[in-house]
């Protein structure tokens, strides 16, 4: 096996493999355990309490330390039986070299979180038997070579964290055996191929923080294994497909930072299982579905800053597991549905800038989870209701710019973890409760003249 690494070395004669300056003696013999061969004879020289800078093949030291590492067409043979190769974690620079195509049996080839740069060999598409393709945390630039989808065994797929380029080849569509796709964190630009949809085995596909454009394909209704789903932070435009809604096995769903825009499709209440949606920073519009309600192991959701508008449904009420509803910057009018009360898990809730009129529900008073409560510039009126005191998890409570009315609750005083508190601009009466924040909490307090 060590014959075959070291010929593996051998096509790699664009790579230099540098050690980090406190890399030493014992990293080598750390690699040189892991090979199946100890007995080569290159590596005798290589022995435990034996001065690596003195005499080991292969390994030249600046000052006493190891600095280079140069194994290069130290044995013979070809490789065309290695089916295993790990290099990560190696700062290994340089390019893939082509050649890299003749390990026709390799199953396995990680050599992620390295300093690898050039693009990816289009010769990758004739390692027929690859099941784990990890490239991840490198430089490497160009596109994602078409061949890709020839590798009909493909599980696991890590291209991310590069600065790959191009589109998503619509060869892709062909790797059916795909369990988890990782594109994120590249440049990849165009449409996302209608192609992407025959990765029925899919369990993961994760393109966020590229430069996608274009509508995301309905036919993404056909990943049907599909768990996590996360396109967000690209350009995508257009309506969020009603598809998705068939994705029953979804857990995460992110179109966060697009430029969707239209209705959030009732047909994703279908979607049991979802414990994440983040739908914010984009330009959706129309009312919440009330269907979202069936989403009972919803733990986030997650949708400001769009022009969402009319009532929020109560059925929201039923979202019991829900930990965070972050609803801000968008249009919503009406009362503030007293269902949401329900919400025992809540932990965060922010409905500021919307159109909010009726009082803040007294219901409020059984989030005994709740550490943020933002409500500030809406229409909220008459008195803040005194079971608010009953949350003495808070820490934030942000009322301001509404037309509330009454005395400043005294009772405040008693919540004693509260932070943050801005009441301003409103028509509330009296003195800020003398206990309040007395205990070394307060960070910023402000409590502006009430108006
Ligand atoms: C390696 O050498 C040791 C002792 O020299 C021997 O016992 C062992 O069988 C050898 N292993 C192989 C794989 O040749
Ligand atoms: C690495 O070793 C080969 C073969 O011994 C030699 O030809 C080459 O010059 C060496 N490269 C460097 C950078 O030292
Ligand atoms: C590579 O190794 C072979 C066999 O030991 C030798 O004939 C050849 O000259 C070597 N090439 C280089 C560039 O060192
Ligand atoms: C090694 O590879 C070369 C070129 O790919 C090939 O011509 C040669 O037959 C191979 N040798 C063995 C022993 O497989
Ligand atoms: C890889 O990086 C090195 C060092 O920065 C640079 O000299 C070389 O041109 C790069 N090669 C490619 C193909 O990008
Ligand atoms: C692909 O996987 C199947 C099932 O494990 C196996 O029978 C087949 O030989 C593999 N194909 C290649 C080219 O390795
Ligand atoms: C990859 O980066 C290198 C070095 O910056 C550059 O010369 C080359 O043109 C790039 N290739 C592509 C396909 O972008
Ligand atoms: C899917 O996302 C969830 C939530 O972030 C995470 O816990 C889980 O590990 C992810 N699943 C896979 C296979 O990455
Ligand atoms: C995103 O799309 C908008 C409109 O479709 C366009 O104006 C903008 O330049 C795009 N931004 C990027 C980073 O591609
Ligand atoms: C997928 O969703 C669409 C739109 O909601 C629907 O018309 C279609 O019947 C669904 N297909 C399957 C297989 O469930
Ligand atoms: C607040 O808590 C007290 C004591 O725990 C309870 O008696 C009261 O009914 C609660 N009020 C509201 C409005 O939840
Ligand atoms: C604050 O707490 C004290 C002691 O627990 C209690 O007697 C008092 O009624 C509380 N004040 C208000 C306004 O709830």
């Amino acid at each position: 096996m060590v014959s075959k690494i070291f010929s593996l070395l051998q096509f790699f004669t664009l790579f230099t493999i540098t050690f980090a300056f406190t890399e030493e003696a014992t990293a080598l013999l750390k690699w040189k355990a892991t090979f199946k061969n100890q007995n080569n004879s290159l590596l005798v020289s290589w022995k435990p309490s034996s001065d690596a800078c003195n005499g080991w093949y292969g390994v030249s030291c600046i000052n006493g330390r190891v600095n280079r590492l140069n194994i290069t067409n130290a044995s013979i043979g070809n490789l065309t039986n290695l089916i295993y190769l790990d290099l990560s974690m190696n700062q290994i620079s340089g390019t893939i070299p082509p050649e890299i195509g003749s390990l026709a049996r390799l199953q396995t080839l990680h050599i992620f979180d390295n300093h690898l740069n050039g693009s990816i060999p289009e010769e990758i598409g004739y390692l027929r038997s690859l099941t784990e393709l990890a490239l991840s945390t490198n430089s490497l630039n160009g596109s994602i070579p078409a061949s890709l989808g020839n590798l009909n065994n493909l599980s696991y797929l890590f291209p991310n964290e590069n600065h790959l380029s191009g589109c998503i080849p619509a060869e892709m569509g062909k790797l059916v055996n795909l369990v988890e796709a990782y594109l994120e964190k590249n440049q990849l630009t165009g449409h996302i191929p209608p192609e992407i949809g025959d990765l029925t085995n899919a369990k993961v596909f994760y393109a966020f923080s590229n430069e996608l454009f274009g509508p995301i394909p309905a036919e993404i209704g056909k990943m049907k294994s599909l768990q996590n789903l996360s396109l967000h932070t690209n350009n995508l435009s257009g309506l969020i497909p009603k598809t998705i809604g068939n994705l029953t096995k979804l857990k995460l769903l992110y179109l966060h930072a697009n430029q969707l825009f239209g209705p959030i499709p009732s047909e994703l209440g279908k979607l049991k299982k979802l414990n994440h949606l983040l739908l914010f920073d984009n330009q959706l519009s129309d009312p919440i579905p009330s269907e979202l309600g069936d989403l009972k192991k919803l733990n986030d959701l997650v949708l400001y800053n769009n022009q969402l508008s009319g009532h929020i449904p109560y059925e929201l009420g039923n979202l019991k597991k829900l930990n965070d509803l972050v609803l801000y910057d968008n249009q919503f009018s009406g009362p503030i549905p007293s269902e949401l009360g329900n919400l025992k898990n809540l932990n965060y809730l922010e409905l500021s800038n919307n159109q909010h009129n009726g009082p803040i529900p007294s219901s409020f008073g059984n989030l005994r989870n709740l550490q943020i409560l933002v409500l500030h510039e809406n229409n909220l009126i008459e008195e803040i209701p005194s079971s608010i005191c009953n949350l003495t998890s808070l820490t934030v409570l942000y009322l301001s710019r509404s037309i509330l009315k009454g005395k400043i609750l005294q009772c405040l005083g008693n919540i004693s973890g509260l932070q943050n508190v801005m009441m301003s601009h409103n028509n509330l009466s009296g003195e800020l409760p003398s206990s309040i924040c007395n205990l070394n909490h307060c960070k910023f307090l402000i409590w502006v003249e009430t108006i």
